[in-house]
């Protein structure tokens, strides 16, 4: 698909759920996360039916999100049931690596073909605290599985406050350097006024060669991390909400105040 900025348009994101095993600071507030009812949640099924038609209309790549996303039960039959849509080249998931110890097999034996996992620092106090209450010991025997279970290339998220040379993404630079991880430094967000940069290592933050589109657990399909516009594709149907996100993708983004990482998922 090509917006009307001749950017080609082939890449999905889907959160599959806002809900999440952790807290962290700069994402979600400690309490009081008003959540999606389930009735409101996209069924696999209808997730499914929505990137087959986007797959139709050229989009190859796709990854899974949140939230997080091993936190909605059964995920990995979604990975599987995408995985078998024809004309999907790319398969991957972001995910804070807490549950991965139990899912990474499995994720691999669905079609997974790679993940991202998101480590801000390697001391255990910090990751703590940053988290609200997380065990970075999951998180490190979760990319050990993934590794294992030939989930490649795992890439590390570290959110930075303002350079990969602060000292906690050093030690994860230099973690990642020994264990053979791509690492991607993402400087801090904040949605609400628009505080977007591009992330060091990684393919987002480019306006001009933005390839995204959103789908979000709700199904309303966004064009843009920073625009208030959206598309339903339960309202619409699948193919006329793709021609109107497309359509509707801006040049450049502004300020979202709708949704928050933890329901759109970076
Ligand atoms: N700024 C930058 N990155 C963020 N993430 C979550 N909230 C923010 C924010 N405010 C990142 C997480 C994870 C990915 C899903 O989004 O660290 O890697
Ligand atoms: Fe959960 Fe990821 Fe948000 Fe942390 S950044 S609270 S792990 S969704």
């Amino acid at each position: 698909m090509l917006d009307r900025f001749e950017r080609t348009i082939n890449y999905l994101r889907i959160s599959v759920t806002d809900r999440c095993n952790l807290r962290c600071r700069y994402c979600m507030p400690g309490e009081g996360v008003r959540l999606i009812g389930h009735d409101d949640i996209l069924t696999y099924d209808e997730i499914t039916a929505f990137t087959r038609v986007a797959a139709g209309a050229g989009i190859n790549k796709v990854r899974i999100t949140g939230g997080e996303p091993l936190v909605r039960k059964g995920v990995t039959s979604l990975v599987g049931m995408i995985a078998a849509i024809e004309g999907i080249t790319d398969l991957s998931m972001t995910t804070n690596g807490i549950l991965l110890p139990g899912y990474a097999g499995q994720l691999a034996a669905a079609g997974l073909m790679r993940v991202n996992i998101s480590l801000d620092t390697l001391d255990p106090g910090k990751f703590r605290y940053v988290t609200r209450g997380g065990d970075i010991n999951s998180v490190l025997r979760g990319i050990e599985a993934a590794q294992k279970a030939g989930l490649r290339p795992v890439k590390i998220n570290c959110v930075i406050k303002s350079t990969p040379d602060e000292e906690d993404a050093r030690a994860v630079a230099e973690y990642c350097m020994r264990e053979g991880l791509e690492v991607r430094f993402i400087r801090q967000m904040d949605l609400a006024s628009g505080t977007f940069s591009v992330v060091h290592g990684g393919s987002g933050g480019h306006c001009a060669r933005c390839n995204r589109l959103r789908l979000t657990p709700e199904g309303m399909l966004r064009p843009c991390l920073f625009s208030d516009s959206e598309y339903s594709v339960r309202e619409l149907g699948a193919e006329e909400a793709l021609r109107r996100a497309v359509q509707d993708k801006p040049e450049h983004g502004t300020v979202n105040h709708k949704n928050g990482f933890y329901n759109i998922g970076g």
